[in-house]
């Protein structure tokens, strides 16, 4: 008997501990909403970010839409992509848009100099892309070219785009196969301003956005949203030059934070990384919140009213390029990291709605953080476009905030909350909980108490994997895809769940 209890007692000392998260919903304090714009994505002329990845024009063999690859528009349309940026990025200061018009034979060939120095043939322009983007059901942002062209082209390129009336520029569009104007409803003035845009100090650039967003015009009846060209990181001085001198010539201002895992030299492979790797990159991806939070309260001084917006007109993870791919194409391959890099993001951009009311992962396809590629014929889903999937139902709706107790994950000198977690109500209704296990071996835990809200049932999907490097292959598409999670329980106000390891889960309560 005695040693009956000695071997229990050893037991109970030798069983790890189970770690415990709580989550707390406080849907009494319901925040502004979380725009849909911040599924925004950004589709530059760079590598086969565009040529290939969208567009394969019309004579191809590959199955298209008026150009566009019938397979990739068929996904982006499922997740409802609500915004696409184009035509860059650095692109986007050297791009002339009347190059890009006109019958396709007899455009201009330039070359991409930002790019891989490759040939541009400017086969997808204005038409192709407004026609995609319309196509798709989202809202186009053009960024305008600040950095190297006049602001009349400017002028001219919008009512090009926007004007009802029989202008030449409008008999133009017309006699290229556009009757109507397209909804042209953001406008960028410029990019990266401090950098590839024309390297410009703060205050040149606020006088250059005054003067240029003076000629950004669009027919009565119809609304551009003007966003400036934002600031690199933590560069907090761009954002007050920008919001002092130029703050009521734009509604919105954008910024750009790249996770990269080591530095710009040596950034980090995107598959076969250890756990330090996995746990740096996961650190530094969360910087977001203190800069976004750092912007805002610069952004707060000079508009307390909160009239500008803050869109994080650039971010993901940024790779050292896969091996033998076109050096300055950027390809890189997209793993269950990935995944959850964007899951953190997403739960940081609940925190901060009140300002930002945009967003624009780099990029589409094919590029950086993709959400996917193409290789030919073939097409394949990565494992941020299921992410992507999983947090859609948050568009437009309203933000609860979370409270979130968490034992802390650590590897050397990496550490950050186990558990992240953010509630949005559906504009359906829905009840929806995102939440992500960064800890790469243990199951959490959790338990979720909605203060101001109920039950009946809850249901889940999930997106993980067995290994932290996972992912998609044209032969291998479904390593990494959505799973339906059936670990939730509620009573009431109170949910329970396994979070499984490296997870990403979203939970609908009904
Ligand atoms: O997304 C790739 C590049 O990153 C963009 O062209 C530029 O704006 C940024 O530096």
């Amino acid at each position: 008997m005695k040693l009956f209890f000695g071997a229990a007692l050893a037991l109970v000392l030798a069983a790890p501990a189970l770690a415990q998260t709580t989550v707390t919903v406080n849907a009494n304090d319901p925040q502004p909403a979380y725009d849909k714009r911040i599924f925004g994505q950004f589709a530059e002329h760079l590598g086969t970010g565009i040529e290939d990845g969208i567009w394969v024009g019309r004579d191809s063999a590959i199955p298209n839409e008026n150009g566009v690859r019938t397979d990739v528009l068929e996904a982006l349309r499922a997740i409802n992509v609500p915004v696409v940026r184009w035509p860059g990025g650095c692109f986007a200061d050297e791009y002339h848009w009347r190059e890009g018009i006109g019958e396709q034979e007899g455009r201009a060939v330039r070359i991409n100099t930002h790019w891989g120095y490759v040939t541009e043939e400017n086969r997808f322009g204005t038409h192709e892309f407004m026609d995609f983007a319309e196509a798709l059901g989202a809202e186009p942002y053009v960024s305008g070219n600040i950095g190297s062209a006049p602001p009349f082209e400017m002028a001219e390129w919008v009512e090009y785009m926007t004007t009802p009336i029989g202008s030449s520029l409008a008999r133009e569009r017309a006699a290229n196969g556009r009757d109507r104007p397209w909804n042209l409803t953001m406008f960028g003035l410029g990019n990266e301003l401090w950098g590839c845009g024309g390297n410009m100090r703060p205050e040149y650039a606020a006088d250059l956005t005054r003067r240029y967003s003076t000629f950004v015009k669009v027919p009565s009846g119809q609304s551009v949203m003007r966003i400036a060209s934002g600031a690199n990181d933590m560069d907090l001085n761009w954002t007050d030059v920008m919001m002092e001198r130029a703050g009521n010539m734009f509604d919105g201002i954008g910024v750009h934070y790249y996770t990269i895992p080591y530095d710009w030299g040596h950034k980090g492979s995107a598959i076969g990384f250890d756990e330090d790797q996995w746990a740096r990159t996961l650190v530094k991806t969360t910087h977001m919140d203190e800069l976004i939070t750092a912007h805002s309260e610069v952004m707060d001084r000079h508009d307390p009213n909160r009239r500008v917006a803050l869109l994080i007109d650039e971010w993901g993870t940024w790779y050292d390029q896969d091996p033998d791919t076109h050096p300055g194409f950027l390809r890189q391959q997209n793993s269950l990291r990935d995944a959850l890099v964007t899951s953190l993001n997403f739960d940081i951009f609940a925190r901060h709605t009140e300002r930002v009311r945009g967003a624009n992962i780099a990029q589409m396809v094919n590029v950086l953080q993709a959400m996917m590629f193409t290789d030919g014929p073939d097409m394949v889903l990565t494992p941020t476009y299921h992410v992507f999937d999983l947090y859609q139902g948050y568009m437009d709706g309203t933000v609860y905030p979370v409270e979130v107790e968490s034992p802390t994950y650590s590897v050397n000198e990496w550490s950050m909350d186990e558990v992240s977690a953010s509630s949005v109500r559906g504009t359906d209704g829905v009840l929806r909980i995102g939440l992500t296990n960064v800890n790469p071996h243990d199951a959490e835990e959790v338990t979720i108490e909605l203060d101001g809200a109920t039950g009946s049932a809850v249901t889940g999907r999930m997106v993980t994997a067995a290994a932290m490097d996972a992912h998609n292959t044209f032969d291998q598409p479904n390593n990494v895809t959505v799973q339906t999670f059936t670990g939730a329980r509620i009573d009431g106000d109170t949910i329970r769940l396994s979070l499984p390891a490296k997870s990403v889960v979203m939970l609908e309560v009904r």
